[in-house]
């Protein structure tokens, strides 16, 4: 089988690694800074075409108002100090996620880091940020029912297809493999509609652990995985 196409990862466990050091959850954010960065060179190096990463959720909102504070500081200070670098590496960014109701200097710098790398032609990018699949698929939904009540398309014209376009990850090809760290077994909210027929894989180590190697050794795993999409393999029919 060939490699994934798409991997999209959800980088949980920042607290609870904390925790398990005596440390505030803070820190357990910024070490997951370093496996972020670390994992964003592996891909590109790995040739990977898309790596998705969940860095903060549309419920992440009810956390402690300090720690949601904490994780926008985050964000920001990741486009700040990583932008030159990811475009000198020709990476491509893309944001997915309701820009709504993020501060306004936090969209600027989104909006920067897309059109700055946006003819890059090495690794998508693609940071979930403020990101839900109910509001993703719900806007979907909501764009395609003022096309119909304008005209501009027909009921006929709702179609899978036609709904993958108005997602936020048009363009982008389903993930091929999604990753959780942290021993949780759930995608709380992520990629619902695109995770059809995502292999799984939920790795015991806390985000801020998860190196390289960890990449490596999931793609290996992959490999060793039958997809189906439904049907039936080669063997089994010559049987
Ligand atoms: C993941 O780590 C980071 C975000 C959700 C933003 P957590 O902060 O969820 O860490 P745990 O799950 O509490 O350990
Ligand atoms: C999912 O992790 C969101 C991100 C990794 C950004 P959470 O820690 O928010 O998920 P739950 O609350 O354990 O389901
Ligand atoms: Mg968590």
């Amino acid at each position: 089988m060939s490699n994934p196409s798409h991997i999209a990862i959800i980088m949980d466990g920042n607290g609870r690694w904390a925790k398990a050091r005596g440390l505030p959850r803070a820190a357990g954010h910024k070490a997951g800074l370093e496996a972020l960065r670390d994992t964003i060179r592996a891909a590109g190096k790995m040739g990977i075409p898309f790596l998705t990463l969940f860095a903060f959720s549309s419920e992440n909102w009810s956390r402690p108002r300090s720690e949601v504070s904490d994780l926008m500081g985050l964000l920001k200070l990741f486009i700040r100090r990583d932008l030159a670098e990811l475009h000198r590496e020709n990476v491509r960014v893309r944001i997915i996620g309701e820009r709504e109701g993020l501060a306004k200097d936090i969209r600027g710098l989104l909006m920067e880091a897309e059109t700055l790398t946006g003819r890059n032609t090495g690794l998508t990018l693609v940071i979930a940020f403020n990101y839900g699949s109910r509001n993703e698929i719900t806007r979907a939904v909501q764009q395609l029912l003022a096309d119909v009540s304008a005209g501009v398309i027909t009921q006929a014209d709702v179609t899978a297809e036609a709904i993958s376009a108005r997602l936020d990850t048009a363009d982008i090809p389903d993930p091929d493999l999604i990753i959780r760290t942290s021993g949780e077994m759930r995608l709380s909210n992520f990629l619902l509609w695109q995770a059809a027929y995502s292999e799984f894989m939920f790795l015991p180590c806390y985000w801020p652990d998860f190196r390289s190697t960890h990449l490596a050794e999931a793609i290996e795993t992959f490999h060793m995985r039958e997809r189906r999409f439904g049907g039936v393999n080669q063997q089994e029919i010559a049987l």
